[in-house]
């Protein structure tokens, strides 16, 4: 549903400790890309708004992993190195952002690419942006306005290639207000030697399943728009193709705008180009006011998706979670009657708070983690406050929401907090070179001069809590053992060393488990909300119909007298 870029592509950003890396990272993260590390030779070690910072892309390689792509705001002079030791360290798209590259650099950026089976996006590029999933470079400046203004592919989208930065963005804009809804916006960039240029963009569109027409913005000078002209005309490109091309009136040998755009040898003419495309079958409009209302048309033509209803055109705000029309419900874009059934509460639970079904195993973690949060006895301050106020003759829905109210960071807060300080092991590890044995003892000991507690460590109760080791288990079991759960075992281990057993508790295996499945950590406290409402809700009815209004209830002097201990049946 989007060509290049989406929220699952791990990001590196060149030259992240410049003013425009700095100021591009924050916005880019805003609007939900995966930027997982920065690179500026010298600067190693630092961190910038929690991104670790490494010396090259290879040492970023060896330390995190596979990185999709990287994005260079690094100046003109230094693109050349930077392009070509992301390319060599693996990285398979390169997005170029500086302007005045060489042209000499960027040949060889290009050789280096080809050498490597890698691709690049520029130089002189605005960058690549798919609407609700994510953006490299500079597309659609903050956040809330690329939101607003770029209406997400889903259920589908048309894909905009522009060779204009500037109107990469207005082309985008102008088709949202238009009610169309887009997959991905890419600038191929305004200089003579380009990396993706518009053939290849638009077979990536042509690929992906949910772009249903592709419009281009072109101009004058070089081959781009005869080239797909061609790939029309081969059946290469079958989707529908809206296209403007500007520098109707610029005369040959001048430059129009961009290094790209001049008409050399009676190559690239506005006229040749346009004819190229309609002999073709491609629409091409004369003016750009005309390049929304052309797309709508042929959306229409073919029962496009990509066209919203007028509803969802004169929404005044979104909502990705659900979508209801008469007589259906789809959440996440999933019909609730299918999910019914066939997906368990668990698996429903991520995909509500993620967007996406986790794969069997994770499900059943998920499944796994809400029952081993249902309960813990009449003691915990959630369960003694909703009893406390049922037994005022409050409400369920107002006792309820009482328990609820005590869940805060010393109770429940901790699956969140844990996670969080594991993370920090976990990059204090990389970020100074060292073993995560050491890294938790550093953690630690820090910690312990500030006067803080580990959170997630130790139970006031339990000392070998039956719960965290079958999670354990079910973790194994899914494939899920990532950076918290071994920044967990090593924290465990400097207890241990230091003559002072604090297992890690069921909060603290949640919140490691949770954060290695991927799942936001500012969620955390609510799973566990959504885990412990019902035995909130047994704790007030069973107060509520058993004990006397305005009791004087003992926190802690209370005995069982349910069901002894019994076994599953075998299935
Ligand atoms: C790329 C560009 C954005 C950088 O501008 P800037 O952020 O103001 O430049 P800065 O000097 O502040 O930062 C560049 C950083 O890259 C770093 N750098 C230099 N070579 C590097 C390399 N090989 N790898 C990684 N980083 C490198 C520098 O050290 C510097 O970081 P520092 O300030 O911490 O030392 C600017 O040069 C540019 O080309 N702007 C035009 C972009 C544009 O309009 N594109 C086309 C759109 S249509």
């Amino acid at each position: 549903m989007a060509i290049l870029i989406d929220e699952t592509k791990r990001v590196l950003v060149q030259g992240i400790t410049g003013r425009e890396g700095q100021a591009r990272t924050k916005l880019m993260r805003e609007y939900g890309t995966n930027v997982i590390a920065g690179v500026t030779p010298g600067k190693g070690g630092q961190t910038i708004l929690g991104v670790p910072v490494f010396n090259t892309p290879h040492e970023a390689v060896a330390a995190l992993g596979e990185i999709d792509i990287s994005v260079l705001f690094v100046p003109a002079a230094g693109v050349k190195d930077a392009a070509i030791s992301a390319i060599e360290a693996g990285i398979k798209l390169t997005v170029l952002v500086p302007d005045r590259v060489p042209v000499w650099d960027a040949m060889e950026i290009a050789a280096a690419a080809r050498s490597n089976n890698a691709r690049f996006l520029g130089p002189n590029t605005l960058g690549v942006l798919s609407p609700g999933k994510g953006v490299v470079g500079m597309i659609g400046g903050r956040a809330e306005s690329a939101r607003q203004w770029f209406k997400p592919g889903v259920p589908a989208g048309v894909g905009i290639i522009s060779r204009s930065g500037g109107m990469a963005s207005s082309t985008g804009y102008y088709l949202g207000q238009a009610g169309v809804r887009i997959s991905t916006i890419a600038h191929i960039g305004g200089d003579a030697v380009l990396g993706i240029r518009i053939p290849e963009a638009a077979l990536m569109f042509e690929a992906d399943p949910l772009t249903e027409a592709i419009v281009i913005f072109g101009e004058i000078g070089s081959t781009q728009e005869e080239e797909l002209a061609q790939l029309i005309h081969d059946r290469k490109i079958t989707k529908p193709v809206i296209a403007y091309i500007g520098g109707k009136a610029a005369r040959e040998g001048t430059r129009f705008s961009h290094a790209g755009a001049i008409i050399e040898g009676g190559r690239g003419t506005h006229a040749g180009k346009v004819t190229a495309l309609r002999e073709a079958g491609a629409t091409v409009v004369d003016a750009f006011g005309e390049l929304p209302s052309a797309v709508v048309e042929i959306l229409k033509r073919i029962k496009g998706k990509s066209l919203m209803s007028e509803a969802e055109k004169n929404a005044a705000w979104h909502t990705a979670i659900t979508h209801i029309e008469p007589n259906k419900v789809a959440v996440r874009g999933y019909d609730i009657a299918d999910l019914m059934g066939r997906a368990s509460f668990g698996a429903t639970v991520h995909l509500i708070l993620t967007g996406e079904l986790p794969s069997a195993p994770i499900g059943r973690l998920m499944d796994a983690v809400l029952v081993a949060s249902i309960d813990h006895g009449a003691t915990p301050p959630s369960a003694l406050s909703a009893r406390t106020v049922a037994s005022t003759g409050a409400t369920l829905s107002a006792s309820v929401a009482a328990g609820i109210m005590s869940i805060n960071r010393h109770h429940g807060g901790a699956i969140e907090d844990c996670a969080r300080q594991l993370k920090a092991v976990a990059d204090r590890a990389v970020k100074e070179s060292i073993t995560i044995d050491d890294a938790a003892a550093r953690h630690l000991a820090a910690m312990k001069d500030a006067g803080e507690r580990m959170p997630g460590f130790g139970h006031r109760y339990h000392t070998k809590d039956p719960r965290t080791a079958r999670l354990f288990t079910l973790a194994q079991e899914a494939g899920v053992d990532g950076a918290h759960m071994k920044a967990a075992r090593a924290v465990e281990k400097c207890f241990a060393d230091a003559k002072k057993p604090l297992p890690i508790n069921v909060d603290g295996a949640i919140g490691a488990i949770l954060a290695d499945v991927g799942i936001n950590p500012s969620v955390f406290n609510g799973i566990f909300m959504i885990a412990r409402t019902p035995g909130l809700v047994a704790h007030v009815v069973e107060e509520q119909t058993r004990e006397k209004p305005m009791r004087r209830i003992d926190p802690v002097n209370h005995g069982y007298d349910g069901p002894s201990a019994r076994s599953l049946p075998t299935s």
